[in-house]
């Protein structure tokens, strides 16, 4: 088979670039290990509702002074759907999901996870100005996926 000089430059170039690309992602992962937010703590997603602190999702006070909110993400919609924080402290979120994947974004920071069947995510922020902060799932869930949000209110 005859393939043309310009089109073997072109193959070339095409697979060039994607094992160039591939190398960046696997030198990310590896060497400056950097990963997604996950696989640390399993849990039994059809068992959510009656897994502690699932079973009873919301924000805790920790004795340091510092915050946990555990969120639940099903179709559609966050439970709990509000929470309240004060300014300045350190709120450690933890979602996952009794269905399908979600997403857990909250709007003007870098908390920004899925919520996956299965797992438990989390990410920690501390809010530095008050405001009401829209809570998002940005991965497509379903026919109700726009209606899927909540509000992180900070005092
Ligand atoms: Cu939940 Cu989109």
């Amino acid at each position: 088979m005859h393939i043309h000089k310009y089109e073997r430059w072109w193959l070339t170039f095409g697979i060039g670039m994607l094992l160039v690309f591939l190398a960046t992602i696997a030198f990310a992962a590896f060497a400056d290990n950097i990963n997604p937010p996950s696989g640390l703590q399993a849990i039994d997603p059809t068992k959510v509702s009656k897994t502690p602190p699932f079973d009873h999702p919301g924000l805790r006070r920790l004795p340091d002074g510092n915050y946990e909110a555990y969120f639940v993400a099903e179709v559609f919609s966050f439970q709990p759907s509000t929470i309240t924080v004060p300014v300045g402290r350190k709120v450690t979120f933890y979602v996952t999901s009794p269905d399908v994947v979600h997403g857990f974004y909250i709007a003007k920071t870098d908390v920004n996870m899925m919520a996956v069947p299965g797992w438990v995510n989390s990410e920690s922020h501390v809010f530095s100005s008050p405001g009401t902060y829209l809570l998002i799932c940005h991965e497509y869930c379903g026919i109700g996926h726009q209606n899927m949000f909540g509000k992180i209110v900070v005092k």
